[in-house]
């Protein structure tokens, strides 16, 4: 299936963190001075617990072959709002999870359930309207890079387009006038007509954000948003996503290798281990044990006291 070889590529082109040093993982922005000030607003375990659920994981199972279980019975409630991180070490079933929500992975068994309707089984016109209410962001930003910054956010609208208005790149003018609002919100309006492959990988993401948001999705996941960018970078984009859902009640899923980001942006950290959840709790939870429950004995100092 042409999802799963792309994925695979994906797996081959990835940084293996595990490989990695302990320092790597735990980026700590306070340790850069250019980045360092703003305190970041999240929510309390309490108001977690008020927020509305808007998608509901059952007994999520999925097999990428026979007896190779990579999601083992995954149960969690979604709220409506939340920045939600998931975090665990490489092969956990992070990305397998995330595509599962918006069915790029067909769930071997299980139920999804999104805005009170069940959507594992849905086809056709039917998920492509689901699917444009979640947005998609990549570590490897997925845009056109011939195409100008304009042009890539307002791709974004296609999944409400039919396919000739597709094909003909047609745009009314309040989808081009949103695009630009979009942009300007996230600071890349002085780059608007510039092709893609100009811009920095910081600059790229958030074009990648800003075509997810004029889809006007009700989620957005995002898998590794900043598992190729400078720490300096890195604060930008989580910052923006930390905006996106304090500002318009937007769900994000965010899947991180670094715990120190996840701790300070999210207002709930699900942990994988071999595909099942081990944590599921606010981040002030998050302690020594967590992490050995999440990364195994390897990670015995990845501790943030
Ligand atoms: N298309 C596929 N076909 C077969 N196995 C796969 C496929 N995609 C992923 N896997 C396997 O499923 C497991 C989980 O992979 P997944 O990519 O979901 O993990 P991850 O937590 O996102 O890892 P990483 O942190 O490296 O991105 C791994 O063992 C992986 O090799
Ligand atoms: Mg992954």
């Amino acid at each position: 299936m042409a999802v799963d070889n792309k994925l695979k590529e994906e797996q081959k082109t990835k940084t293996d963190f595990n490989k990695k040093a302990t320092d790597d993982v735990l980026i700590s922005f306070d340790e850069d001075p250019e980045v360092t000030g703003e305190t970041v607003e999240v929510a309390s375990k309490e108001e977690v617990k008020q927020m509305p659920v808007i998608m509901s994981i059952e007994n999520l199972n999925k097999e990428y072959s026979k007896g190779k279980t990579v999601l083992k019975d995954v149960n969690f409630d979604i709220k409506k709002g939340e920045l939600l991180s998931i975090i665990g070490p490489s092969g956990a079933g992070k990305s397998t999870l995330l595509r599962s929500i918006n069915r790029m992975i067909e769930p071997t068994s299980g139920k999804i359930d999104f805005d009170n309707k069940n959507i594992t089984k849905i086809k056709g016109k039917e998920l492509r309207k689901m699917r444009t209410n979640i947005g998609m962001i990549f570590q490897h930003y997925n845009l056109v890079d011939r195409l100008s910054v304009f042009e890539n956010v307002l791709h974004g609208t296609l999944g409400y387009k039919n396919s000739i208005q597709g094909i003909f790149s047609m745009y009314t003018e309040s989808e081009k006038e949103e695009a630009l609002d979009i942009i300007t919100e996230l600071g890349i309006q002085d780059h608007i007509y510039k092709r893609c492959d100009e811009l920095s990988g910081g600059q790229k993401q958030r074009v990648g954000i800003a075509r997810a948001l004029v889809q006007k999705p009700k989620i957005i996941l995002c898998d590794e948003p900043i598992a190729s960018l400078d720490p300096s970078s890195s604060r930008i984009i989580m910052e923006h996503l930390r905006k996106i859902c304090n500002e318009k009640g937007i769900t994000v899923i965010v899947n991180l290798h670094q715990v120190d980001v996840a701790k300070n942006y999210s207002d709930r950290i699900i942990g994988l281990n071999s595909g099942e959840v081990v944590f599921n709790g606010h981040p002030n939870e998050i302690n020594k044990e967590v992490i050995q429950k999440i990364y195994g004995t390897d990670f015995d100092d990845l501790i943030m006291e």
